[in-house]
């Protein structure tokens, strides 16, 4: 869900720096060839998340969710020529279709898909980074959270995607669809951040939810 009347994005994206015309290019291949492109960020989030990393000189970034590599590609794109991007997938399929669109890019090389439960491969990260990015499974977002944070760098933050969830974190419980598996999950990394008193949290009502993290 957007929250922002689609005019005003629009504006605001054609104002901002936007992703390559390569990440595009990707985006579109994946609207026209794969299911559940509402995945993708999209060029507001894109060019968000590439001033963030040019503003903190970001070196290191761990993305959880890569499903086609539009939001990799979106970050690698704004990372120095040493800055590596290491992206976590549970799925494999996707995998050659993201290669092929990151080989047409100068900055795809910078970018590592490790394949696998993310609750497995990020504990067997080695390293700080700079910038995490958790953008999978909403089940897990709060054990993501706490996985990421002691392999922040001084200066890390982490982002977490869709964290208004179409607005039903102002639902109760009882208001929640029988069959809703995430919503209870937003909410609690939600409560976490904002009650913990080592951590900075921004929660922006762009897109679908974006909550900037760092510790304080
Ligand atoms: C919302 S999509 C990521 C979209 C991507 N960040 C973008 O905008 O281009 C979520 C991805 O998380 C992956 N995923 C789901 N469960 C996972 C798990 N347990 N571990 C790692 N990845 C998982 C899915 O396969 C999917 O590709």
């Amino acid at each position: 869900m957007n929250f922002i009347e689609p005019s005003i994005e629009q504006y605001a994206i054609t104002k901002s720096n936007r992703p390559s015309q390569v990440v595009r290019d990707l985006g579109e291949a994946t609207k026209e060839s794969v299911p559940m492109s509402m995945m993708l960020v999209g060029e507001m989030e894109g060019s968000l998340l590439g001033f963030l990393i040019r503003a903190l000189n970001v070196n290191r970034v761990l993305e959880v969710g890569t499903y086609t590599g539009y939001s990799a590609l979106c970050m690698a794109e704004n990372l120095p020529e040493a800055g590596e991007l290491i992206t976590l997938d549970i799925d494999d399929e996707l995998t050659e279709f993201s290669k092929k669109h990151w080989s047409q890019s100068s900055h795809g090389q910078k970018i590592s898909k490790l394949i696998g439960p993310a609750l497995e491969t990020i504990p067997k990260l080695e390293g700080e980074f700079d910038l995490v990015f958790i953008d999978a499974d909403k089940q897990n977002y709060l054990n993501y959270l706490k996985l990421c944070l002691p392999k922040l760098s001084d200066k890390g933050i982490i982002v977490v995607d869709n964290v208004l969830w179409s607005g039903n974190v102002l639902k109760s419980a009882s208001e929640l669809e029988a069959d809703d598996k995430s919503t209870e999950h937003i909410k609690a990394l939600n409560d976490y951040v904002s009650e913990s008193p080592s951590l900075y949290g921004t929660m922006l009502p762009i897109r679908d939810g974006i909550f900037l993290i760092s510790k304080i």
